[in-house]
């Protein structure tokens, strides 16, 4: 019997992208897609949406029932921004939601999850350039110190319960179709909307602030070759370090000079400069390549000629 798959937080960044890949791939009535809030219009008009609160465990039983659930991706998640804003929402949500998906995982009502970690599980400790896979983690934010616990949880329902659950450490993702959720490499997409719309922008973080991003086409890809990789293949169940570019917003606002000459950029750092400032500025992730044969196919220029001809056409 084919697959159903939930996604919890389809209105999000990813998730918007995500539902509609697959929904390619597994069939429309396949994809059930979920949020606190309704999603795209794309995405409401394809196949089922669900409205759901993930912190009901309840109405989450009763979602997976109805419709013979058998995957779960859990995108559902306060960022690393909006968790220093909301403290406790932050924990409880991070925690709670990923603590009664690895449940129906244990209890074996689901086959296979899906949930992402972040490079902010990396803190001001861990060696910046070219991050190990392993390596000193000492995360400084809420979102940082939820996504590490998070991690260790999955590993360990892995080995105690033989829950297949799979995970990725996205770098700041950059995409067209939908608006961040409150992270601190936003400004990374924020950029190109104000470049097109007022021929300026001001960064919230400071010209030199390098960070791992990756172009949503490529995030997208990583999580679907992942997820259908052969068990065997998926020897880390914690998360995989995954790298797509490196940049910073002065390298950025230089790229989108080549097709916008007049584009200024200016520069006033806030609270996010110092979460910036503790996470990594490139990932090393041969472990990403050698298990399941990941490789990014954007760099910096290429994702800036896609965003700016997407965009173009979209105002
Ligand atoms: P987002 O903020 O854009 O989307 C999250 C979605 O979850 C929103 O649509 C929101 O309405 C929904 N949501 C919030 N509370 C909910 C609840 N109680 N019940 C159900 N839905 C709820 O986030 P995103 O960028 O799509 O990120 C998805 C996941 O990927 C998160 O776990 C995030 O930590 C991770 N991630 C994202 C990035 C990135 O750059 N976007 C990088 C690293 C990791
Ligand atoms: N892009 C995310 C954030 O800034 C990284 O997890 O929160």
């Amino acid at each position: 019997m084919k697959d159903t798959i939930l996604v919890i937080g389809s209105s999000g960044q990813i998730g918007t992208e995500l539902v509609m890949k697959l929904r390619e791939m597994y069939g429309n009535n396949h994809l059930v897609a979920s949020d606190i809030r309704p999603s795209s219009l794309e995405v409401m008009q394809s196949g089922p949406f669900e409205e759901l609160d993930i912190m009901n465990e309840a109405r989450l039983h009763e979602i997976v029932k109805k419709h013979n659930v058998t995957q779960v991706y859990l995108l559902a998640a306060l960022l690393s921004a909006t968790a220093e804003k909301n403290i406790e929402l932050g924990w409880n949500l991070n925690m709670r939601s990923l603590s009664h998906i690895l449940d129906l995982g244990r209890e074996k009502i689901i086959k296979k999850i899906y949930w992402p970690s972040s490079i902010a599980v990396f803190g001001p400790t861990t060696p910046q350039l070219m991050t190990p896979q392993y390596t000193i983690m000492e995360p400084n934010t809420v979102y940082g110190i939820s996504k590490q616990a998070g991690e260790r949880w999955c590993e360990y329902y892995f080995n105690k319960f033989g829950v297949d659950v799979r995970s990725i450490r996205y770098p700041g993702l950059v995409g067209w179709k939908a608006s961040p959720g409150g992270g601190t490499t936003d400004y990374a997409v924020h950029i190109f909307h104000e470049a097109l719309k007022h021929g300026k922008y001001e960064s919230f973080l400071n010209a030199n602030t390098t960070l791992p991003m990756m172009y949503m086409p490529d995030a997208i890809r990583a999580t679907i070759e992942l997820m259908e990789a052969p068990a065997e293949q998926v020897k880390i169940r914690s998360s995989y370090n995954v790298s797509g570019v490196s940049f910073k917003p002065e390298e950025i606002a230089a790229e989108i000079q080549r097709h916008l000459p007049a584009f200024e950029m200016s520069y006033q750092e806030d609270y996010r400069q110092a979460i910036a400032n503790s996470w990594p500025k490139s990932i090393d992730d041969s472990n990403a390549q050698e298990h399941w044969g990941w490789k990014a196919e954007y760099d910096l220029s290429k994702m800036t000629d896609d965003m700016i001809s997407n965009l173009k056409e979209k105002y």
